[in-house]
């Protein structure tokens, strides 16, 4: 059986609360596709490569050891023997992640990746082009979205939990600027897949948008798997 739910949307829509809190209701696994990004980046940070060379980039991304460690919620994320988890969270690899993931070579060799990751089993895929490439034939869809003002306070909550020192114009500007990127980029831009349900999360909680998908499901869904773990004792226990 492999059944993959797909969640799409911006920085600051809620997308990786939602999508963990999701995956643990209904026992899926949790593929973060925007921490591989990330790694990317990170690499190409640390071997100062130019991010101009698609063929060099292309090398490093189908050369890299990069797994989850599912032994742990969140699942952890893995360079070969190192946990860059925490590394690849800060506003730099904010914006390097969006510049590397406008590389076609990056792209293609990170979709397989996350294809092949994901070939057997049931996973909550979060990303920007999941729904409308990666994965374009799942059965679940959504996009989150929510007003800019809604996703600048998230962020820059989010940071200062983190200890950063943060203004929210800061975040606001830092949001903007990766927004636009993402957004214009040639490449699998962020957009909606055709037949994604868009929940708009400026007004609701987590727990709330969890559960609106959840309702979609169960609408729609006629004997399928996750229909058995559909009931209240799912959602109680997400709170
Ligand atoms: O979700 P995130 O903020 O961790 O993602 C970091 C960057 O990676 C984001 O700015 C764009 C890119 N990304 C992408 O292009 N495609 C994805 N499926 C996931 C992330």
């Amino acid at each position: 059986m492999n059944e993959i739910i797909t969640i799409d949307g911006p920085a600051g829509s809620g997308k990786s609360t939602v999508s963990r809190m999701l995956a643990r209701c209904i026992h899926y696994s949790y593929l973060d596709t925007g921490a591989m990004y990330r790694a990317v980046a990170l690499v190409a940070k640390r071997r100062g490569m130019d991010l101009h060379n698609g063929e060099a980039l292309r090398k490093m991304c189908r050369s890299l050891d990069l797994w989850f460690d599912r032994g742990e919620d969140p699942p952890k994320l893995m360079l070969g023997e190192e946990d860059i988890s925490g590394l690849i969270r800060s506003p730099e690899l904010d914006m390097l992640s969006s510049s590397v993931s406008a590389v076609r070579e990056v792209r293609e060799a990170m979709s397989d990746l996350q294809r092949r990751m994901s070939k057997d089993g049931e996973f909550v895929a979060e990303g920007r082009d999941m729904g409308s490439v990666v994965f374009f034939r799942a059965r679940w869809k959504f996009y989150l979205t929510a007003s800019a003002e809604a996703r600048v306070e998230r962020r820059y909550r989010e940071r200062l939990e983190r200890g950063e020192t943060v203004t929210r114009e800061g975040v606001a500007e830092d949001l903007k600027r990766r927004d636009d990127q993402d957004r214009m980029r040639a490449l699998s831009p962020l957009k909606p897949a055709e037949d994604a349900v868009i929940i708009d999360s400026t007004a609701l909680s987590a727990e709330e948008v969890v559960e609106q998908m959840l309702n979609h499901i169960r609408e729609r869904s006629n004997g399928s798997g996750i229909s058995e773990y559909l009931n209240d004792k799912c959602l109680r226990g997400l709170k």
